[in-house]
């Protein structure tokens, strides 16, 4: 199989950055302090990008993934994790697609990697109540988005499989637009300069303005391009 053509792979983005926008959302989340016996939720979790590296590192059953596309995990099961992975981590999967967290436990991070960069308004709004519904007190929640200054008008989902040609699948707002949803309900934000292989940027949010790192110690979140990829 050429793995960058693959359809599970394409359906979440470039097929040739697979395994980087999935590894550099770990290291990101480890970097913020993600342990082992954390409860992670991974919002959108398509075909395990980020999963593949959370399910093996994470405790048994401390994985959570929200996903409607069901047919997503069962090809990343098949051909990234394999069946034993599932049997001994135990991952958690829900295929719902209102936007809504139906797992009732205190999740200490959420993930939400290209989910921001497909809403509308209305659907960033309803994800953002949602995630802070779901993210414990001390809890993070890292999420991407796009930033220009035209600040997405369009209401709904857009996407590669969802819209006439010609119309464009991704979102982008303006950081004031961002930061006073998440103020709506509840969260402080922290933009963050964190390398992200297709240009979008990071956004830390939490419940309370002293888990998110200070101005400084935003300075120290570089990614994974201190050094050129090997030849
Ligand atoms: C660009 S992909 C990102 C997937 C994953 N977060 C990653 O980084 O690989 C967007 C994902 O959002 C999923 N999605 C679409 N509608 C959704 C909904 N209502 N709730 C949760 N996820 C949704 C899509 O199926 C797709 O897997």
């Amino acid at each position: 199989m050429d793995m960058e053509k693959a359809a599970y792979r394409t359906y979440v983005g470039p097929g040739s950055l697979y395994d980087i926008i999935g590894a550099s959302q770990f290291a990101l989340s480890v970097s913020c302090g993600l342990r082992e016996q954390h409860l992670l939720l991974d919002f959108g979790c398509g075909s395990l990008r980020g999963g593949r590296f959370f399910i093996p590192y994470l405790r048994a059953g401390h994985y959570y993934g929200v996903e409607p596309n069901q047919w997503l995990v069962d090809q990343a099961v098949q051909q990234e994790l394999g069946a034993d992975m599932i049997t001994l981590k135990a991952p958690h999967f829900a295929a719902v697609n209102d936007f809504s967290v139906p797992f009732d436990v205190p999740f200490h991070m959420i993930v939400a990697q290209s989910i921001f960069t497909h809403t509308g308004k209305d659907l960033m709004r309803r994800l953002f109540a949602s995630l802070a519904g779901a993210i414990s007190p001390e809890g993070l929640i890292l999420a991407t988005f796009f930033l220009d200054n035209s600040d997405e008008e369009r209401s709904g989902w857009f996407y590669f499989d969802s819209l006439p040609n010609g119309q464009k699948v991704l979102a982008a707002y303006r950081q004031e637009t961002v930061c006073a949803f998440a103020a709506e309900v509840g969260l402080h934000a922290r933009h963050i300069h964190f390398w992200h292989p297709a240009g979008q940027q990071w956004f830390l949010f939490s419940k309370t303005a002293e888990r998110l790192p200070t101005a400084e110690q935003a300075s120290h979140f570089y990614g994974l391009n201190v050094l050129p990829p090997l030849p």
